[in-house]
């Protein structure tokens, strides 16, 4: 081990730099004119899981964007880790927030700031540096297979068909995936949860064409105006959401199990000056923490209609429409509850418009063992690295292949991220810090080292 961790000390400036040219690569999965940067990323992917030592790495097509693929099996009899991360990134916009360009990454304050740092391909370069460290050093201690998709950020599509086509190929013994925070750097926490998704979109129509709102104000229905009628009661006064059947399923944490996780540091003050509000907001009966991790919630995305352009113009728009999502919780299901809300926005739309219902996409939550062989490897990994041990959180997050992998797959995982709350994923500046990056790559030979001697094939 001081071995690989010698090596991994002294490339440390290497893998930084490679890092640097990953994210140069605009790989916005969401983008149609980012489709060939999406396939170059892939294509340089490749080429780092073979410069790692992995065999047999492919790309591999898929309905939508490619599937990196790579694996060394260094004994069939020994136990095996798969690997999955994402290289597909969240568009950057809105671009003038950023103080240095998106795919521009500059290292500042120690902070590597650019789109896609901390989510994800900081953190699933991680493994690929600890795994070269590895193997060069002759220290890998089992197999370990590579997952790396393009589409994690669109709701991975097309990974489900390619789970259930590959189950011999993907067989492995546990999943491990970076791509979650922890609560401070020197806080580590592993994330035992994450919640499921429910992805909306609503289209609200009134009259057949735009109207001039001074003949017809008054007398017709806005559906802008509606829209938002409609959205206000999707919550009761307690700011549970309004929708019958939807708390059905929703496991409720024992007391005991909700004093744990209360013991998890947080500071509420810190929190809102972080974020600029004088005042926290949710489902009453919750503590803040709970709100954004143990319990459902429902979130309107987006909201569009009418006139937007500069200036007035008085009209009264035919449609409106919105994008709402619903972040789920064990034992809800993403199919009952998209369906329990089409039903229900159907049900209270009035009369006077039509309104049309369309699912996205959706994942299920899911729940990890806190006791498991592979969950005291990362929490050893983790203490040896951070000097302390992990604390175990929920995130309120949502990575529907990790229900997926057990579902199909008969697998569980351990969310082994290294990257804070405060990174910025998805908004304008996102970062990630040298440090969680070196640490990830620490960390991940020892929870290896841990997890083979531990486990004599079992997870
Ligand atoms: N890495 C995130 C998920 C995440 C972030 C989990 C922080 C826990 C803590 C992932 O890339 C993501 O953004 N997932 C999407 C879901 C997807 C279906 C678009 C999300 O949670 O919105
Ligand atoms: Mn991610
Ligand atoms: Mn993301």
């Amino acid at each position: 081990m001081e071995k690989t961790q010698a090596y991994i000390d002294t490339h440390k400036d290497r893998f930084l730099d490679e890092l640097l040219d990953l994210l140069r690569i605009p790989s916005v999965s969401a983008d149609p004119e980012h489709k060939t940067d999406v396939s170059r990323c892939a294509d340089s992917v490749r080429a780092r899981l073979v410069e790692a030592g992995l065999e047999k790495v492919e790309v591999c097509p898929t309905a939508g964007h490619p599937i990196v693929y790579g694996e060394k099996i260094i004994d069939p009899s020994k136990p095996t880790v798969l690997t999955y991360g994402h290289y597909d990134v969240q568009p950057a916009d809105p671009l003038e927030l950023w103080t240095s360009p998106p795919f521009e990454p500059v290292v500042k304050d120690g902070l590597i700031i650019a789109r896609g740092s901390a989510d994800d391909k900081g953190q699933f370069y991680m493994h690929v540096k600890a795994i070269e460290a590895m193997l060069k050093n002759d220290t890998l201690p089992c197999n370990v297979k590579f997952m790396i998709e393009g589409e994690e950020e669109v709701g991975s599509e097309n990974l489900g068909t390619f789970v259930k086509n590959n189950k011999e190929k993907l067989k492995a013994d546990v999943v491990l995936i970076s791509d979650t925070a922890m609560i401070a750097n020197d806080t580590p926490s592993i994330n035992t949860g994450l919640r499921g998704l429910s992805y909306m979109e609503v289209e609200v129509t009134g009259p057949n064409r735009d109207l001039h709102s001074g003949v017809y104000g008054g007398a017709v229905a806005n559906p802008i105006n509606v829209l938002c009628e409609l959205i206000t009661s999707l919550h009761d006064e307690a700011y549970r959401v309004n929708i019958a059947g939807f708390y059905d399923d929703v496991v409720e944490l024992s007391d005991a199990e909700r004093k744990a996780l209360a013991e998890a540091p947080f500071n509420e003050k810190a929190y809102m000056e972080d974020l600029g509000i004088d005042a926290v907001w949710g489902e009453k009966g919750y503590t803040t923490e709970e709100r954004c991790t143990i319990r459902p919630t429902l979130d309107v995305n987006g909201i569009w209609g009418g006139y937007t352009g500069e200036g007035a113009k008085t009209v009264l728009p035919s449609k409106a429409s919105a994008k709402i999502s619903m972040r789920l919780v064990p034992d809800q299901k993403s199919q009952k509850i998209t369906k329990l809300f089409a039903e229900h926005f159907q049900k209270i739309a009035p009369p006077c418009v039509k309104v049309k219902v369309t699912a996205l996409h959706g994942g299920e939550a899911v729940v990890t063992p806190a006791d498991s062989v592979a969950y005291k490897a990362a929490s050893k990994a983790m203490e040896e690295t951070f000097g302390k041990a992990p604390i175990p959180t929920r995130g309120g997050g949502s990575i529907p292949i990790v229900a997926l992998f057990e579902q199909e797959l008969g697998i569980k995982t351990i969310l082994f991220g290294f990257g804070l709350d405060s990174d910025k994923i998805h908004s304008p500046n996102e970062h990630f810090g040298v440090f969680n990056f070196m640490q990830g790559i620490r960390a991940i030979p020892r929870f290896f080292a841990h997890f083979a001697a531990m486990s004599n094939g079992r997870a």
